[in-house]
């Protein structure tokens, strides 16, 4: 388990300030900045697209998280490649072919990330740990911003806290384990017990506007 990142989800921002919304979480601490792109028919909601990434590339220096829910996805991972994420994360429903998918990524120079439904099990990363640069676990249903944080991720993050430090031990490689929704000051700390190190965080950063930010995502981080 790495030091816990901070990753600002975007989708809760002031969408009318974007450019100044990602500098002010930027300076004010944010490790990623988490981007979620989703397409109105994989799940039930539509947000930005690659011209909009590139857009705010400018703007931070920052990891680009960018989490893609859309479907099929292949045809967009060299767009959003191009326009400047760092991390590109694909949920397994969302294409045929998983494994080609996080080769692609790979292929463009950017870590692969494969995420978790609530319902999907860990099984489906039996045959793709050596293909994946980072694991996310949503932990409520995608879509929306501002949900309740589902229990039963909890068991979900330590298995795969668990195959994580299985198939790293002993060698340089590192694989993210990022948790996805509802993960507000509370919730923060059961997230990293359960294993997680990377936290997404939408509502718990955004809330109170822009002078909040440092201290939203100080609390995020758990005591010091
Ligand atoms: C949901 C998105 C999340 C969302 C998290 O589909 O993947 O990144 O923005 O929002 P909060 O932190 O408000 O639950
Ligand atoms: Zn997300």
């Amino acid at each position: 388990q790495q030091p816990v990142r901070i990753a600002p989800s975007i989708l809760s921002a002031d969408f009318a300030n974007l450019g100044a919304e990602v500098r002010a979480v930027d300076a004010a601490g944010a490790d990623y900045i988490h981007i979620d792109v989703m397409d109105g028919h994989f799940v039930p909601n539509l947000t930005i697209g690659p011209m909009v990434v590139q857009a705010l590339r400018p703007h931070s220096a920052k990891v680009f998280d960018v989490h893609l829910m859309i479907s099929p996805v292949d045809n967009f991972v060299t767009a959003f490649a191009k326009a400047g994420a760092d991390i590109i994360t694909v949920h397994p429903e969302a294409g045929a072919h998983t494994h080609r998918t996080l080769q692609l990524i790979r292929s463009l120079g950017k870590k692969a990330g494969v995420a978790l439904n609530p319902a999907t099990p860990v099984s489906v990363l039996d045959y793709i740990m050596d293909d994946v640069d980072m694991i996310l676990v949503m932990s409520v249903n995608p879509g929306f911003g501002g949900q309740s944080f589902i229990n039963s991720q909890k068991d979900k993050i330590r298995a795969i806290r668990q195959r994580i430090d299985a198939v790293t031990a002993g060698t340089s490689r590192v694989i993210d384990l990022e948790v996805d929704g509802g993960i507000n000051a509370e919730m923060a700390p059961v997230a990293i017990s359960a294993g997680a190190d990377v936290l997404v965080a939408g509502t718990a950063t955004f809330q109170g506007g822009p002078e909040a930010y440092a201290d939203n995502i100080r609390r995020l981080r758990g005591p010091l």
